[in-house]
This record gives C-alpha cells, structure tokens and sequence, in this order.
C-alpha cells in the first residue's frame, strides 16, 4: 500500500510560525488527491466556519489593540469548537483527510508561550474544545525571525508582535515537537518550495507507514 493511502481519515494539521510558507505547501499537498483515491478537506483556524470567519475578522483586527490574553485564547478556542463541531468530526467520518493550517499547537506557542499563559490552563480548555479530536500528525514548519519576516508583509494584529514574541512562537513549536516526538515532525522552512515538499513526503511516508 501507497504512503498516500494511509492519509484517508487522517488528521493532518500544518503549522509554524507567521511566513513559514504553510499555505504553499498546502498547495503541493492537494496535488497527492491526483491518481489516489483519495479526498483531502483543507481548513484553516481561525477560521474555517461562518461563525469562525466572524471570530477571525475581530482576532487579527490591529484596531483591538486591547484585547487581553486570555480573550485573544477563548476566542481562538472558541472558532476551533465550531470548527471542530461543523467540519472536521464529519469530514473525517466521511474518510477524507482533513488538513488544518494551525491548530491547538498555536494556541500553546503563542497564547501559551509567548503570551505567557500556563500551559496546563490551555490544554484544560483544549480538552473541552476537541473532545479528544486530535490531530494525527502535526507538521511543524520551522523558520527563523528574519527569513519570515521577509515573506510577510506584517500587518495584522498577531503579525505586530515584534522579534522577541515571534521567537518565543518559534521556540515553543520546537519544544513541543521534543516533548511529543511521535506525533510532530518539524521541517526546515528555510530552503525552497520544492525541497520542503519533498522532505515533508519523505517524512510523512516514515511517519505514516509506521503508524
Ligand atoms: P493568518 O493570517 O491565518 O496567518 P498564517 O497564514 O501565518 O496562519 O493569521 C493567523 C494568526 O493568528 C497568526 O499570526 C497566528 C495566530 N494564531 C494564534 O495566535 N493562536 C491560535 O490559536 C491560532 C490558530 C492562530
């Protein structure tokens, strides 16, 4: 059996930090739909819903400057519960492969780590959210502060944050990939589009054929 036949109701979720280059990657990863019976559902948080599009509009408006911490994780979670509810579960019954660009991962490595709040407090929420609907693999797209600030314009809320934010994001989507090696694979961003995609299939196909 093909690696790619193993990605039938898988939960897959790209993830990175801002400029990581996920939605090219995305992208090529369609393309694995051609000549496999295959279907692949691609979503993205926030986001993803009607009432997730809303929750996003008011997330990365720079103009709510205010807005606290903890506000910015409940809405985040909250856009993932309707996600979750309305897409992914019924997808992923329906044996499609589900691609999520961002997840749980980001809420730890930026509401988490960089914004400061304790991890326990938003896997006690994740819990609630996802019920256990999980993702099977996290890929984590790894770059640096520099190459991804050179690919992004920088102009929502989030983006905004500045050098020392970013490179705790960063930093906490390396550490979560050490403290769960079986399900995260990290991947060097750095390089160009071809290379990544290349390495991303090599790893998934390790990753999937041993599952
Ligand atoms: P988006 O424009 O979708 O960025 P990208 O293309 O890099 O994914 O904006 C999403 C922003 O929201 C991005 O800066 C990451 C941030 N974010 C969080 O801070 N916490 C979260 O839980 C999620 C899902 C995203």
């Amino acid at each position: 059996m093909d690696w790619i036949d193993h990605l039938k109701s898988k939960f897959i979720v790209f993830d990175g930090p801002d400029g990581s280059g996920k939605s090219t990657q995305i992208e090529k990863f369609l393309t694995l739909q051609k000549d496999h019976d295959l279907d692949i559902f691609v979503t993205r948080e926030p986001g993803g819903t009607s009432i997730g599009e809303d929750i996003r509009n008011v997330l990365l408006d720079p103009t709510n400057s205010e807005m606290s911490t903890q506000t910015e994780m409940l809405l985040f979670m909250a856009a993932r519960a309707q996600l979750i509810q309305e897409k992914i579960k019924p997808k992923l019954s329906q044996g499609y492969c589900v691609l999520s660009d961002r997840f749980v991962s980001s809420t730890i490595a930026y509401q988490g780590t960089a914004g400061k709040m304790p991890l326990l407090d938003i896997m006690a929420v994740s819990q609630v959210v996802t019920g256990g609907c999980s993702p099977d693999l996290t890929i984590v797209f790894d770059v640096d502060y520099d190459t991804s600030t050179r690919r992004i314009d920088g102009h929502d809320r989030i983006e905004g944050k500045g050098r020392e934010y970013h490179e705790r994001v960063r930093s906490s989507f390396l550490g979560q990939a050490k403290m769960w090696p079986d399900s995260y694979i990290v991947i060097d961003a750095s390089r160009d589009p071809d290379t990544i995609f290349k390495d991303l299939c090599d790893e998934l196909s390790k990753s999937l054929s041993s599952q």
